[in-house]
C-alpha cells in the first residue's frame, strides 16, 4: 500500500484520539455496525479529500466497514493531524496522503495520488478533488461524488450551471443535520478554540468583528458574545444584516469596523474581505484570521507589501509591523484557523456531518445511474433518520402525531 504521511511512529497517539472522537459519534457507530453486516460499498473504489482529523478517521473506518476500497488525501495543507494519518495507515491500512504543513506542490501531488486510485465515488471538502478530475486529461469512471462544505457546493453548482460537471454530486453541506449544527455550532466553537490556542488573548471585553453572517458567522458571533465580547458583524446581504442587528449585534461596513476591532474573523467564502485600507486603520495588536474554506478572504499579499517587518511570535501567529508602527497579527497564514491551530469541529457535530457522507455514498451506489450531472440535496429520509438517531442517542424524545392530528394536518393538503 502506497502512502505519504509525516511519521508512522505517531500511530498510538492517533489511535487514542480516534477512539476519543468515536465516543461522541453514536450515529456513525450505528451506521458502521450496519455497514459491517450489509457491505453496501463492497468493491467500491472511493477517493476522499477531507481534513484528516480524528473524526474523519472514524468516517474512513465506517466506509471501510461497508466494503469500500479507500484512499484519503488532505483537503487543506494545514489541517492534517499527523498522528491520525499514522493510525489510518498503520492500524487501518487506509492509504493516506497528508502531511500537516505540506507545501502547495505536495498538496496537489497528494490529490493526484487519490486520483491514481481511479475512484468510482469521490468525497470532497472544498471540491479540489472534483476540480482535479475536471482539469485532468485522463478519463475517470466516477458515478458520483459527495461534497462537505459551502464553498465546495458553490464551486460545483457553478460547474453544473455551465453544464461542465461530469457526474452527479450530493451536497452534504445542505442537509439540515449538517449545516445547522456543523456550520453553526461546530464553526462557532472550533474557531474560538483555534484563536484561543494560537493567542491566549482574553475575549471578554474585546471587540470581535465577524465578517459574514451565514451559518458559520452566526455560530461564531454567538459564541464570542457568550464569552463577553462586543460583536460587530459585517455583511453584503441586507437581510442578513437585519438578522444580525436583531440578534443583538452592531452591523457596519468593514471600513468602520477596522479601527474598532481587537479580533477579526472572516467567514464569507469571498475574496479580499480584509484588505489594505482595513489593515491601515486597525489598532496596534489586532488579531486577524479566517475560518472560511480558502485562504483568499484576507489580502495577505497586500499585508506582506505594506509591512516593514514580519516575524513569527508564537506558533500560528505572524506579526506584521506596518509603517505607522502598528502590529497586525495574522493567524495560521490566513487558512482555516479552527483546523490550523485547533482540531476542527468537535466529534459530536461531525457525527451528523459524516453520517450524511456515509449514507450519501451508499445512496450513490444504489441510485447514481438515475441521476443527472447536477448537484443534488441529501435525500430527506437520510436527513430524518440521522436526526432521529442523534436525538435518541442524546437521550431526548419528541412527540408523535396521533391519528386525529394526522387527519387535521392532511386536511390542509387537499387540492395541493
Ligand atoms: N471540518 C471542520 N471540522 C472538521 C473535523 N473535525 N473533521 C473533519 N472535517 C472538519
Amino acid at each position: 500500500m502506497d502512502y505519504d504521511i509525516k511519521d508512522i511512529g505517531l500511530r498510538e497517539k492517533g489511535r487514542n484520539r480516534m477512539g476519543w472522537a468515536e465516543q461522541e459519534m453514536p450515529v456513525l457507530r450505528a451506521i458502521k455496525k450496519r455497514f459491517k453486516k450489509e457491505k453496501p460499498l463492497a468493491g467500491i473504489r472511493l477517493s476522499a479529500c477531507l481534513h484528516v482529523t480524528s473524526e474523519t478517521a472514524n468516517l474512513m473506518e465506517t466506509l471501510k466497514a461497508g466494503g469500500a476500497d479507500l484512499v484519503l488525501c488532505a483537503s487543506n495543507p494545514l489541517s492534517t493531524q499527523d498522528d491520525i494519518a499514522a493510525t489510518l495507515v498503520a492500524d487501518h491500512q487506509i492509504a493516506t496522503f497528508a502531511i500537516k504543513g505540506e507545501d502547495n506542490k505536495r498538496y496537489y501531488q497528494h490529490i493526484e495520488s487519490a486520483l491514481y486510485h481511479n475512484p468510482i465515488i469521490t468525497m470532497d471538502d472544498g471540491a479540489d478533488l472534483v476540480s482535479a478530475i475536471h482539469s485532468s486529461k485522463k478519463e475517470f469512471a466516477v458515478i458520483g461524488g459527495t461534497e462537505e462544505t459551502t464553498t465546495g457546493v458553490v464551486r460545483l453548482k457553478s460547474m453544473a450551471d455551465k453544464e461542465v460537471l461530469k457526474f452527479p454530486v450530493i451536497s452534504v453541506n445542505d442537509a439540515d443535520t449538517k449545516y445547522l449544527f456543523d456550520n453553526r455550532y461546530g464553526t462557532g466553537q472550533s474557531t474560538l478554540d483555534g484563536i484561543l490556542r494560537a493567542t491566549n488573548r482574553l475575549v471578554a471585553g474585546s471587540v470581535f468583528v465577524v465578517a459574514g453572517y451565514g451559518w458559520c458567522g452566526r455560530g461564531l458571533a454567538r459564541r464570542a458574545s457568550g464569552m463577553g465580547a462586543s460583536v460587530i458583524v459585517t455583511e453584503i446581504d441586507a437581510v442578513k444584516g437585519i438578522e444580525a442587528v436583531m440578534d443583538g449585534y452592531r452591523v457596519m461596513p468593514m471600513e468602520e469596523a477596522a479601527p474598532l476591532g481587537d479580533f477579526f474573523v472572516t467567514v464569507t467564502g469571498n475574496t479580499k474581505v480584509i484588505r489594505k485600507e482595513h489593515f491601515e486603520a486597525m489598532k496596534d495588536g489586532a488579531i486577524v484570521c479566517n475560518s472560511g474554506h480558502f485562504n483568499t478572504e484576507i489580502d495577505i499579499a497586500a499585508l506582506e507589501k505594506m509591512a516593514k517587518k514580519k516575524r513569527v511570535v508564537r506558533d500560528f501567529v505572524e506579526e506584521y509591523t506596518l509603517s505607522g508602527g502598528q502590529r497586525i497579527n495574522l493567524l495560521g497564514e490566513g487558512r482555516l484557523i479552527n483546523l490550523a491551530s485547533a482540531e476542527g469541529h468537535p466529534a459530536a457535530v461531525m457525527d451528523m456531518s459524516f453520517a450524511n457522507q456515509a449514507l450519501s455514498a451508499e445512496y450513490l451506489v444504489k441510485e447514481a445511474k438515475g441521476l443527472q450531472r447536477k448537484v443534488y440535496p441529501v435525500p430527506k429520509q437520510i436527513d430524518t433518520v440521522i436526526a432521529k438517531l442523534k436525538l435518541q442517542a442524546m437521550g431526548f424524545g419528541i412527540d408523535k402525531m396521533n391519528k386525529e392530528q394526522e387527519r387535521y394536518m392532511a386536511s390542509w393538503n387537499i387540492g395541493t
